[in-house]
């Protein structure tokens, strides 16, 4: 498995990582031998959060892996706080109690990495830098990132607090891919000028965070209308060259849509959803796929998006 350095943490973790938010959907079973599989295949980065399953997917990933100490050294932890059933949560009282329970569940003493969820509207910064500071010194976070957040609100964050920013967590896939397109149409008086994250992708270069993309197969908010691109009706060109390139380099149309998010120089950690073994193999041969500039821009615009 290839690495990347997370941010510029100087922590290597594999190109690819697994979220862990479907895992109440599978028996037991499965859950163990879907763990055993990303192990075996150097896939040992896991992202969790506090929501999912309502907290059950982490219990359910510790007692799948048999969590001990000695399988703690070789695994990664990235768990998220911040979505409340309701709202969200950026409170000191809020952070620290649901890092603990996130320690609890995942049996371990400490997290890799700890993201902020989803934005909260009534954040004031100087909670969460004392919750970081907290985290920090008592061991119990290694490093810290955010999910959902433009760049505004990040430069807003690290006004206050002092840990590195290293992971931004957002939404991207060949059809969902609107922070590209918006620094393709800069200026121009076309639809896709329209800058929706206020150049999210440029800023995470520029300020060393790596961007974690989440539900890279989906075409839209999978609890809002969207679902899986491949294989859809809806995306009949997309899918006929995804077959085309898949049969050039012998792998899966899964592995072609990854390989797609990986060939970005951003050096974008695709975040998959699957819980299938077989499937989690058919990702990890993504690492192995450069795709050319060509296959690259016709992947993107056969999903439907433009070039000025
Ligand atoms: N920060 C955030 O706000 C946020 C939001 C959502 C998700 N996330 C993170 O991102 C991770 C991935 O999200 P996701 O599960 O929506 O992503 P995904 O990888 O796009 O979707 C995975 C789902 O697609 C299904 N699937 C069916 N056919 C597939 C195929 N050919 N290739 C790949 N998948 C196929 C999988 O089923 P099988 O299990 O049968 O393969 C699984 O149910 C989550 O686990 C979570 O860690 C973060």
């Amino acid at each position: 498995m290839k690495t990347i350095n997370l941010g510029n943490s100087g922590l290597q973790v594999p190109a690819l990582a697994i979220g862990c938010m479907r895992m109440d959907g599978v028996t037991k079973k499965e859950a163990e031998r879907f763990v055993k599989t990303a192990l075996e295949l150097g896939a040992n980065f896991f992202d969790h959060a506090d929501r999912y399953g309502g907290g059950s997917c982490e219990t359910i990933f510790a007692e799948a892996i048999g969590m001990t100490a000695a399988v703690r050294e070789k695994i990664i932890l990235q768990s998220k706080c911040g979505i409340r059933p309701t709202y969200f949560d950026f409170s000191k009282k809020y952070i620290l109690e649901a890092a603990d329970g996130i320690l609890k569940r995942l049996k371990t003493g400490y997290l890799d990495v700890f993201l902020l969820h989803r934005p909260d509207a009534l954040m004031e910064p100087e909670e969460v830098a004392e919750a970081f500071n907290e985290l920090q010194t008592t061991g119990k976070v290694r490093r810290f990132g955010v999910s959902n957040q433009n760049p505004m609100q990040i430069q807003l964050l690290k006004k206050y607090v002092k840990q590195p920013i290293v992971v931004n967590q957002l939404q991207l896939s060949i059809p969902n891919a609107s922070m590209i397109t918006s620094g393709l149409h800069v200026n121009m008086g076309e639809d896709g000028a329209v800058n929706r994250d206020g150049s999210v992708l440029d800023f995470c270069r520029l300020h060393d965070i790596t961007i974690q993309a989440w539900s890279p197969f989906q075409y839209g908010n999978p609890w809002a209308g969207g679902g899986l691109f491949l294989g859809s009706e809806k995306y009949p060109a997309l899918n006929a060259l995804i077959d085309e390139l898949a049969k050039k380099y012998a792998v899966t149309n899964t592995a072609i849509a990854l390989a797609w998010i990986l060939r970005h120089p951003a050096r974008i950690q695709p975040l998959t959803g699957t819980m299938n073994s077989d499937r989690l193999r058919d990702c990890v041969a993504a690492t192995d796929i450069v795709l050319t500039r060509e296959e690259w821009y016709g992947l993107y615009t056969a999903a439907g998006n433009t070039l000025p």
